[in-house]
């Protein structure tokens, strides 16, 4: 039996972990193994990387010394957790992958495009089966993510004009790559995007 790779991409707030975790639930339901993680973090080591990176001061690091944390956490999750779990045949579901270093630190936060895509061919070298970007307008993501304000707070002040950008990079991406994108209406009740997500994962996963 063969595994597969899913990844949910969005800016924050969009409700990513929980179309993530209700994907995976229904997944679960119909007898699939499915492995749910999350970037940056998903393996021991790659948690460890997370909190450096997503705490303390929002100067803590530049801009190149964050692309290459988030890039160690990418390999060390890819190393233990992902390429495991697809050889076992597991559907791995991830909360962010590559695209969202291609958001974050090539285009919105970072204007390392290049370095960006250098070091994932480096490094990283693949790319998820099947991406779903949570699609919802800046001011939605930014209020959500807002209201569930925590210790994770090093990039979540940065306005509606970086969020708005975001938005508009992750759509260009999914037209860029037609093939692996899906582009699912987040701004409904978490119920009605769950069905969405399902309904284009078994069609996917149906002609493999
Ligand atoms: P992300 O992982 O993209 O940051 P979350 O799934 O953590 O998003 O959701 C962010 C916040 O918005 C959470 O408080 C969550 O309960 C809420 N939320 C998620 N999906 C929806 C939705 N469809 N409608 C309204 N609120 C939502
Ligand atoms: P996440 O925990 O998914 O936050 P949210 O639930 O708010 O979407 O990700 C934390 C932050 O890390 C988020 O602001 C996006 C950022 N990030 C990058 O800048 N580059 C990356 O490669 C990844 C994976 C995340």
């Amino acid at each position: 039996m063969a595994g597969a790779f899913l990844s949910f991409e969005g800016i924050d707030g969009s409700g990513k972990s929980t179309q993530a975790r209700l994907l995976a639930a229904a997944l679960d339901l119909r007898g699939d193994k499915t492995c749910l993680t999350r970037e940056p973090g998903g393996s021991p080591g790659a948690e460890e990387i997370r909190r450096l990176v997503l705490e303390g001061e929002p100067d803590r690091w530049s801009p190149q010394t964050e692309l290459l944390l988030f890039t160690a956490a990418r390999r060390d999750h890819l190393e233990k957790t992902i390429r495991p779990a697809v050889a076992r045949g597991e559907i791995v579901i991830t909360d962010r992958f590559a695209d969202s270093t291609r958001m974050y630190q090539g285009l919105t936060r970072g204007d390392l495009a290049a370095e960006v895509d250098a070091l994932h061919r480096l490094m990283i070298g693949v790319e998820p089966d099947l991406t779903f970007l949570i699609d919802i307008p800046p001011e939605a993501g930014l209020a959500r993510a807002t209201a569930r304000a925590g210790a994770e707070m090093r990039f979540e002040d940065m306005g509606i004009d970086v969020q708005r950008r975001a938005r508009d990079g992750f759509l260009a991406l999914a037209a860029a790559h037609p093939a692996r994108f899906r582009v699912i209406d987040g701004n409904r009740a978490p119920e009605a995007v769950a069905t969405d997500v399902l309904a284009a994962a078994l069609a996917y996963l149906a002609a493999q």
